[in-house]
C-alpha cells in the first residue's frame, strides 16, 4: 500500500545497520558462528527505510529477504564486516549495530581441510579476539563530532540493566538496546530495554518489526532533540 501520509521521521538520514552472525573460518569447509537469525537487524533496516532513511545493511550469513529499498552488503567474517561498515560509515548519520559479531576467530586459517589424525588426536585451535565494530565506529571522527549517532544492541543472560548500563558506557554510545529474556535468537518477537544517559525505558513484548518501528521512532526523536 502506498501511503502519501506516512510520516518520514528519518527523511534525509543515512542509516547504517549491521545484522546477523559472523562466520569465522577454520578451514575451507568449517568455521565458528552463532545462532543469530538476523531478524531484528533486518526489521530495523525495514523500519528505517519506511521512515524515509537511506539504508545500508551489512549482513552476515543469514536467510532473510532484503527489505525494499535497502542497500545490502553481504559479508562473512567480523573483519569483513568491520571493513564494509567503516567504509559505509563515512556517509552514514546513524549507525545501529545489531549484528551478533563472533567475539573470537581462529588464530589461523588452514588453507586445506584439516584431516583426522591416525592416532585419533583432535586438533587444538587457538583463538584471537575480533575487532569491536561498534566501539571502533563510536570512537571514530564522525561519531565523536556528533555527525554519526551510534546505537548498540546487547544480549545479556543476567543482571540485564547493570550490564547494559556498563556496556553503553564502555562502548561510548548514546543508546543501547538490550534484549530482555533468555534468548531472542530466531524468535519472531522480542522485548527490549532502551538504555541511555538519562535512564531506561522498556518496550513490551511484540513482533520484532513492531519493536523495530518503535526503536526507529525513538532514534528519530533523539536526533531531533539532540539527546
Ligand atoms: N559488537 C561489535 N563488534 C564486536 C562485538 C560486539 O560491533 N566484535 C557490537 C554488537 O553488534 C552489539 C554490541 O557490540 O551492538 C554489544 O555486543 P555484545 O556481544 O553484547 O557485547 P561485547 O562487547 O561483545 O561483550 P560480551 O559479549 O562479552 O558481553
Ligand atoms: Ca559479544
Amino acid at each position: 500500500v502506498i501511503s502519501f501520509f506516512q510520516p518520514k521521521p528519518l527523511a534525509g538520514q543515512h542509516v547504517l545497520i549491521t545484522a546477523g552472525p559472523t562466520f569465522e573460518a577454520i578451514d575451507p569447509v568449517r568455521g565458528v558462528t552463532n545462532h543469530s537469525s538476523g531478524k531484528m537487524g533486518f526489521a530495523v533496516a525495514r523500519a528505517a527505510a519506511e521512515a524515509g532513511a537511506e539504508v545500508t545493511l551489512v549482513a552476515g550469513p543469514v536467510a532473510q529477504a532484503t527489505p525494499r529499498g535497502v542497500c545490502r552488503i553481504d559479508v562473512q567474517s567480523a573483519q569483513q564486516m568491520l571493513a564494509a561498515t567503516l567504509q559505509a560509515s563515512e556517509r552514514a548519520t546513524v549507525f545501529i549495530a545489531a549484528a551478533a559479531v563472533a567475539d573470537w576467530r581462529p588464530a589461523e586459517f588452514h588453507d586445506h581441510k584439516i584431516k583426522k589424525a591416525v592416532d585419533g588426536q583432535p586438533p587444538t585451535l587457538q583463538f584471537v579476539e575480533n575487532p569491536d565494530i561498534l566501539a571502533t565506529v563510536a570512537q571514530g571522527e564522525r561519531a565523536r563530532s556528533g555527525q554519526l549517532y551510534c546505537v548498540g544492541f546487547a544480549a545479556e543472560s543476567h543482571d540485564l540493566l547493570a550490564h547494559a548500563t556498563a556496556k553503553r558506557q564502555r562502548k561510548g554510545i548514546p543508546l543501547l538496546v538490550a534484549n530482555i529474556g533468555p534468548t531472542a535468537f530466531g524468535r519472531d518477537d522480542n522485548e527490549l530495554l532502551l538504555v541511555d544517559a538519562h535512564g531506561f525505558q522498556a518496550l513490551e513484548r511484540a513482533p520484532k518489526l513492531v519493536l523495530a518501528r518503535k526503536l526507529v521512532a525513538e532514534i528519530a526523536r533523539r536526533l531531533k532533540t539532540k539527546e
